[in-house]
């Protein structure tokens, strides 16, 4: 006989779901009580879910398997009528966002932390996403995060675990469990997008070749079904490719620093034409060429601007949106293209609103996000995807593809400085500081520029009025640069300190010079006005992307 169980239990006071859900290291997830208590006040707080289906899954990571028996147990004691789990645990954040979305599900428990480290010492998180297929907007997590200080118990049924890596369904008391092949679902729905005769036509020529790199993390096996089985690209095309509870000891985050067995290969003689990673989850991309990284922000653009030759988006582009700190390239495309291009707070939930508007059709971040109306999360390999259907449609190369873009609007010199791990009350003193300074910035000299306008960046959401304040420090001189504070929201140690930098620049004779030289002017200027190196004793970055 199972039972459900009603177990007492006390509020944990830190259950504040940050940029991207409640991430905290794995220790503190095996913490009596912590998992469930998140878990119980999600079922508490969000409307709707008795009697309803949601997807569950993760990236694999260490914990994945047991959190999720305890949260499909606990689903069953709280009324749920049917999960469906990604096989083996395993679910993208896109593939979870496609799912709901296709089935029409009531929302979608991810297991991730993203690119963050995994393993027993490393980083685990929780994230629930809403009907529409994305991130629950702040309203929910604070609802949640209201729940969560409020608790004395949670629901759970009491039953053996589940076997989670054969499809098929189960009954755990009236609840069912459909475990299902989440790849599948994912590769229709890119098939749906993009010409994938013309790109299998392109692998196969012979002319062309690519290397994709999943960290060990969750893409491998969509990337494989993907670029080996379906578009005929050779054997050992996806690097990196099978999950692994720790990601093979590596930081499963798509930069420059992190998937450098990539890079080597990209930059070596006789290298791949197209080299793309992605991050734990599967949301986040890089894409570089032969010797030749493709900024994020640029990213953004590029798709905007040759949409036109991919079918999925051949009609009418309705609007390009991106985060605050993200480069302005796209805005000039937007502008080009007489469209409406948004400026939101940094975080995917932000774009919400604005794509079931039916405002905007791409969107991106500068932190390796792009993603499109196709799904409400950002998508790793559709964009890997974007770029292969426009290198088989421009017959030309990702670095020829990019200055082509550069030579027609100009180009967006744009680096981001990460101070990572920093000791909180002097990462609060660098902020303060520049906070202290604001008032007094307009029309001053900094770092040889005039300052147009310094401001702390809020936000008013066009669609519901929802108003986030708070959302980074920005300094935008006369001649359009910019530099960014922000605080970052994912972090599980200390604090992360982000300076985003930014440089026109139209002449295309002077679209050739180093990024970190050519925006060596600000990133003195960032230094002298936020005393980061006095404040925090690190005299330079942790990460440079
Ligand atoms: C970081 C990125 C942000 C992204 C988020 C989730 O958040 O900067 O753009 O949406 O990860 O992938 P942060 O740590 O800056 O709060
Ligand atoms: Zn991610």
């Amino acid at each position: 006989m199972s039972i459900i169980k009603t177990v007492s239990t006390q509020p944990f006071p830190d259950q504040k779901p940050g940029t991207s859900g409640l991430r905290k290291k794995v220790k503190m997830f095996q913490t009596p009580h912590y998992l469930e208590n998140f878990v119980q006040s999600i079922f508490l707080a969000v409307d709707g879910l008795k009697g309803s289906t949601i997807v569950m899954g993760g990236d694999g990571r260490y914990f994945n398997r047991e959190a999720l028996q305890v949260i499909i147990k606990m689903a069953a004691a709280n009324g749920i009528a049917r999960v469906m789990v990604g096989k083996g645990g395993i679910l993208s954040t896109p593939a979870a966002s496609c799912v709901i979305r296709k089935y029409g599900l009531k929302g979608g428990i991810i297991l991730s932390a993203s690119h963050n480290p995994g393993g027993p010492d490393g980083d685990f998180g929780i994230k629930y996403n809403i009907e529409n297929g994305g991130p629950s907007p702040e309203h929910v997590t604070d609802a949640i995060f209201k729940q969560s200080l409020n608790m004395d118990s949670y629901r759970i049924f009491e039953a053996e675990d589940l076997n989670l890596d054969k499809p098929g369904e189960t009954q755990l008391g009236t609840m069912t469990v459909q475990v299902f092949d989440s790849i599948i679902e994912y590769v229709e729905l890119m098939e749906s997008l993009f010409d994938f005769r013309k790109m299998e036509n392109l692998i196969r020529s012979g002319e062309f070749s690519l290397i994709f790199d999943g960290m060990n993390a969750v893409t491998g096996p969509y990337a494989r079904a993907i670029f080996e089985d379906r578009l005929g690209a050779p054997e050992g095309t996806v690097i990196n490719g099978d999950p692994l509870p720790d990601f093979g000891g590596g930081h499963p985050d798509p930069n420059l620093k992190y998937a450098d067995q990539l890079v080597a290969m990209m930059n070596s003689q006789g290298g791949p034409d197209l080299g793309a990673a992605s991050d734990g989850d599967g949301d986040r991309n890089m894409i570089l060429g032969k010797n030749f990284f493709v900024t994020p922000s640029d990213s953004l653009a590029v798709i905007a601007a040759n949409a036109h030759l991919i079918p999925g988006y051949s009609g009418i582009i309705s609007g390009i949106a991106r985060s605050m700190p993200t480069s302005m390239a796209a805005d000039r495309v937007a502008e080009s293209m007489g469209i409406d291009c948004y400026e939101t707070p940094t975080g995917w939930k932000f774009f919400g609103n604005l794509l079931d508007a039916g405002r905007v059709t791409f969107c991106g971040e500068e932190s390796f996000g792009t993603g499109s109306s196709h799904i409400r999360e950002k998508d790793g390999l559709w964009a890997v995807l974007f770029w292969l259907n426009m290198l088989a449609e421009k017959k030309d190369s990702v670095e020829g593809i990019v200055r082509e873009h550069w030579k027609q609007f100009g180009r967006n010199y744009y680096s981001r400085h990460d101070y990572e791990g920093v000791d909180s009350e002097a990462a609060q003193l660098v902020m303060e500081g520049i906070r202290k300074r604001l008032p007094a910035m307009g029309g001053e000299s900094l770092g040889g520029q005039t300052v147009a306008m310094a401001d702390e960046f809020s936000y008013t959401d066009p669609v519901d009025g929802a108003v986030s304040t708070g959302q980074g420090i920005r300094i935008i001189f006369q001649n359009g640069s910019r530099i960014v504070f922000r605080l970052s929201g994912t972090g599980t140690e200390g604090a992360t300190i982000r300076i985003y930098l930014e440089k026109y620049e139209s002449d295309p004779a002077r679209h050739d010079i180093d990024t970190q030289d050519a925006l060596a002017e600000l990133i003195a200027a960032a230094g002298e006005v936020s005393q980061i190196h006095e404040i925090t004793g690190r005299d330079a970055p942790s990460v440079i992307t």
